[in-house]
């Protein structure tokens, strides 16, 4: 895996294609019409990528899925949508460190984007504290992003514990949650695992 790019390589270095991914292009190419789709994308892959998101338990007249060009797709789209809709006040959080991307993306969609405590270099892990202090300190009803699980660029997550110590002060200051769902699956080897 080269870690920087996020992608597989195999033993001389040449891209390695996950055969799932495999077996979706061949199906694709050997029966697909390659029309356009619905508007919000096709409705039987926005039903299993949701299932996979949210479980099957999910209440589904409560989300609304679009489907994207990629994940980089997915938050500029989102960055965008937020803007246009009026959320006030202006301000992104996103943590120290983040996928650098995060910062571009919102900045361009008109966002002043700031940074929260997230990884403690000394310790090497997760700071529960800094990022406390700083979403406390942040203006109420600001968009805070976070990464669901398998942090990029530091592979440190929150716990479950800390998880819901984060959401009391989301609550209490009205923050808005921006999940970005990178890597279900890639921390425990598990979908649900991850999602939980
Ligand atoms: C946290 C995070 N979000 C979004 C993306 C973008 O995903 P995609 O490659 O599907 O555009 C990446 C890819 O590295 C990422 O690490």
């Amino acid at each position: 895996v080269t870690l920087g790019a996020g992608t597989y390589r195999d033993d001389k270095g040449n891209p390695w294609v996950l055969p799932s991914f495999q077996v979706a292009n061949e199906r694709l190419n050997a029966g697909g019409d390659h029309e356009y789709l619905a508007f919000f994308g096709s409705a039987r892959f926005l039903g299993h990528a949701s299932r996979l998101v949210f479980g099957n338990a999910r209440q589904t007249d409560s989300i609304a899925s679009v489907q994207t060009i990629g994940g980089s797709g997915a938050v500029h789209l989102a960055a965008v949508f937020l803007k246009a809709f009026g959320r006030r006040p202006e301000t992104v959080l996103i943590p120290n460190q983040s996928w650098e991307n995060h910062r571009g993306m919102f900045a361009y969609a008109g966002y002043a984007v700031r940074e929260y405590g997230y990884y403690n270099m000394a310790t090497r892990a997760f700071d529960l504290a800094a990022m406390q202090a700083d979403l406390l300190a942040a203006p109420d009803r600001s968009i805070v992003v976070l990464h669901a699980c398998g942090h990029n660029p530091t592979g440190c997550d929150p716990s479950a514990e800390e998880w819901a110590k984060l959401a009391s002060i989301f609550e209490q200051k009205q923050l808005f949650a921006f999940f970005d769902n990178a890597y279900q699956g890639f921390v425990s080897g598990n979908f649900a695992e991850d999602r939980a």
